[in-house]
């Protein structure tokens, strides 16, 4: 059996519908999915929802509502945005699901404890529901959680379980610097070296009178796992860890967990000292990426009223377009920003004034001029130039470098346009075959590279050349004696 590329999202807290920062993590690693597909990769790809914890109880608990029936509503509209948005996943995985996530959460738990790495401590300290986690003295602004000014810290006193954190932090610096477990991009794999210095052993359950949600601790069901502890063992028990060893085995260990920056800790320093600690193999590679903010860098949040919404958004721009625009807005090492404007402006430019005018123009130009046939390719230095482009987007999609992507992409286009105006091959018709199927060989790269960022305009664009399911291997200028079918518009301009 061939090995599976294994790419997960973080599993999402469904206390509440989802928001933009979601959807931004979910296009993207449907855009990884998507992009190892090209190159001919057995993708698996998960993502899910984590339903245990403090937040996800006292949410239901104040809306009057059964916990489970509270949760079941809200994971319905996750999965509504994801396929709206087009995402492919092949497995959701919820943590209250007691056949598929219990049996391994509960085996890494008992495998840490016969690694001699828990023990019993009584505990004093501020934890913020918003984190779910434990905060300290240093890291509190005015007495508040800085990511959740709007929560109340609360004051914990009480008999933990704790996890031996400290006894591997060595071993995981080692592992991150030498990149065996390679955090990307550079200033959070640097974050997290400086974090893991001063690393303490970390509290792993609460007691069951605190916290009656979540699963028992195996062999003391006084106590309840801590949220963190039950929740990144999604990664494994998704794909049969606890199980279904000989799934396990075809699927870990992950190729590429997606995350964003808020949870580096738990990513980069729990989990992994959780998988030595159970001798299980570690993932291979984190991509921490940033924030979506309000125009001019301000936190989205209901308490400013500066919230947009990702269904509102995908009903009035499209979900290409969406897509495009999230994927575009993110620097690898930033946040992005968000606004109507802004997505507007970049639409008409890029998405409608470069890449869909040059398209439609070659095939609708093709198909008056040359009844929709192309023959050979004109063998100009474009097509050198073009191509040495191709390696740079390859690098730039394995970077997790979206902007960096859809730039590369975007001056294969403008290297398209400006090709077909220099030769102006309305001119001499008898002359200009060669020029338009050079363009039309453009055109067909453009549907293959674009396929991961816009997959239903690249899915549009194959079926007017009447070609399909291209992958990474058919770029190349090899298209001739080629009839195209019938050219269609891909997008529009937006007011
Ligand atoms: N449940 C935890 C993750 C457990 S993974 C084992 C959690 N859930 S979350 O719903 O709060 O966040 C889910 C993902 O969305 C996280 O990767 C988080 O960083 C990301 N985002 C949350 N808000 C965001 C933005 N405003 N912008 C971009 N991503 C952000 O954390």
């Amino acid at each position: 059996m061939p090995k599976k590329f294994y790419i997960t999202t973080a599993i999402a807290y469904p206390n509440g519908p989802p928001h933009q920062g979601h959807a931004l993590e979910i296009i993207q690693a449907d855009a990884l999915a998507r992009f190892y597909k090209l190159l001919g990769k057995d993708v698996w790809f998960q993502t899910g929802t984590d339903e245990h914890g403090t937040k996800n109880w006292q949410t239901a608990k104040k809306q009057g509502k059964d916990v489970i029936d509270f949760l079941d509503a809200n994971v319905k509209v996750f999965k509504d945005l994801y396929k709206l948005l087009n995402v492919n996943y092949d497995n959701f995985i919820r943590t209250t699901d007691e056949k598929t996530h219990y049996p391994g959460a509960i085996k890494l738990g008992e495998a840490l404890v016969k690694a001699g790495d828990i023990y019993k401590k009584k505990y004093k300290g501020m934890y913020c529901t918003g984190c779910e986690a434990f905060k300290t003295e240093k890291e509190l602004v005015d007495k508040k959680c800085p990511e959740h000014p709007t929560r109340e810290i609360e004051a914990i006193e009480e008999e933990n379980y704790f996890f031996k954190l400290s006894k591997y932090k060595d071993q995981v610096i080692d592992i991150i610097k030498r990149n065996k477990y390679k955090v990307v991009p550079e200033i959070r794999k640097n974050e997290i070296l400086s974090w893991l210095k001063q690393a303490k052993d970390i509290s792993f359950s609460r007691p069951k009178t605190s916290l009656p949600w979540g699963i028992p601790v195996p062999g003391d069901p006084s106590q309840i796992m801590y949220v963190w502890c039950d929740a990144l063992s999604n990664y494994i028990t998704g794909v049969g860890y606890g199980r279904e060893e000989d799934e396990f085995k075809k699927h870990w260990p992950a190729d590429i967990h997606v995350i964003g920056k808020d949870i580096l800790r738990f990513h980069a320093a729990f989990w992994p000292a959780m998988l030595i600690s159970g001798k299980v193999p570690l993932p291979k590679e984190l991509f921490v990426h940033g924030w979506v903010l309000a125009k001019g860098g301000a936190k989205m949040s209901k308490s400013t009223g500066n919230v947009i919404e990702p269904f509102d958004q995908i009903k009035i721009f499209g979900v290409d377009p969406y897509r495009f625009y999230i994927l575009n807005s993110m620097p690898i090492d930033g946040d992005g920003e968000y606004s109507e404007d802004l997505v507007r402006e970049r639409i008409n430019t890029e998405l409608v004034g470069n890449f869909s005018n040059f398209c439609y123009r070659v095939l609708s130009f093709t198909e008056k001029n040359y009844k929709s046939e192309i023959k050979d390719s004109d063998p100009t230095p474009m097509v050198t130039e073009i191509t040495a482009k191709f390696d740079d987007i390859k690098k730039s999609y394995e970077e997790y470098d979206f902007k960096k992507v859809i730039e590369g992409i975007l001056a294969v286009s403008a290297l398209g346009n400006q090709y077909f105006q220099q030769k102006e091959p309305w001119k001499n018709l008898e002359t200009s075959h060669e020029v338009l199927g050079t363009c039309v060989n453009i055109v067909k790269n453009l549907s293959i590279l674009l396929q991961p960022i816009i997959p239903e305009a690249a899915e549009k664009l194959q079926k007017q050349l009447k070609l399909k399911k291209l992958t990474w291997k058919d770029l190349n200028f090899d298209l001739k004696n080629h009839k195209i079918g019938k050219p269609e518009i891909l997008f529009q301009r937006i007011k």
